[in-house]
């Protein structure tokens, strides 16, 4: 059985509010870590929300470019498509012409997925590479600072969709996961890592995420059919960066606060 957790969920007016309240908690995530162990390591996620995040986290109009301790940050990706970096569908691409183009992140800091790989090959890479940058021994498996996720509509996250093999896999971080509905492969963080960071947050907005988001976190438990169900943070705490359209299913936020609370069993 899944473990409790408590979920928090801001629910902000429009896309340009969740993606400053997403950049906010990514800058504060990096400077709690910094202040905390001297580092910050993040894992973000791909797909279209996390665009306008990333760009204002690059703008020099917003205080986050400033705020954020580029050159004691390593970012990691928790996915990434079998493409190559320049391909379109590329993560590393959107993350690139978004945020790293913009900023001072020093490149050794990239921890960019090689999705023009050999799917298996990357993803073992992928491990090796997070295996070094946390220096884990055995068994050890990595504590990022901050995962962001987003969700599919079919309530996948990260490249874990439903009825694929990874949902299966506990013992490795990275893995490379063939997606029969995509008909494609992905490189992924195994879902017992994603539940290990000391903080994650998935950004959801939209009205066609609404009930997905109700079937997800009121729905019956059958993480088969919705991986998303999976996420259950070591920390007992799960953050849902929202927009009123995709919030439109679950109870309604505390209006003084604008933010809801759920405790799952
Ligand atoms: C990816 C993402 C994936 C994404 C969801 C939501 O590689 O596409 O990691 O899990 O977060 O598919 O995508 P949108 O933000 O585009 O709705």
């Amino acid at each position: 059985m899944p473990r409790p957790v408590t979920i928090s969920y801001p629910v902000a007016a429009d896309h340009a509010a969740v993606a400053l309240a997403a950049a906010q908690l990514f800058t504060d995530a990096a400077l709690r870590a910094v202040q905390a162990r001297g580092l910050a390591r993040i894992a973000i996620s791909g797909g279209s929300t996390p665009r306008t995040m990333l760009e204002f986290l690059a703008d020099p109009a917003h205080p986050f470019r400033t705020q954020v301790p580029w050159d004691k940050l390593d970012l990691f990706w928790v996915d990434e498509r079998s493409v190559p970096p320049d391909q379109p569908d590329s993560n590393y691409r959107m993350t690139r012409e978004a945020l790293l183009a913009h900023v001072p992140l020093p490149p050794e800091r990239i921890h960019r997925i090689e999705g023009e790989l050999d799917p298996e090959i990357a993803a073992a890479r992928y491990e090796s590479a997070i295996r070094n940058a946390f220096k884990l021994e055995g068994a050890q498996t990595p504590t990022f600072d901050l995962i962001l996720l987003g969700m599919g509509e079919d309530g996948h996250t990260a490249s874990l969709f439903p009825h694929t093999e990874a949902l299966d896999n506990l013992a490795s971080i990275a893995i490379a996961n063939h997606v029969p509905q995509k008909d494609t492969w992905r490189i992924t963080l195994t879902w017992p890592v994603i539940n290990q960071g000391r903080e994650v947050a998935f950004l959801i907005e939209g009205q066609p995420k609404a009930q997905v988001l109700h079937d997800v976190f009121l729905g019956p438990y059958q993480p088969e059919t919705y991986p998303a169900q999976l996420i259950r943070p070591a920390s007992g705490k799960l953050t849902l960066l929202l927009d009123r359209a995709a919030a439109s299913k679950l109870p309604e936020p505390d209006l003084a606060t604008q933010t809801g609370t759920l405790e799952l069993k």
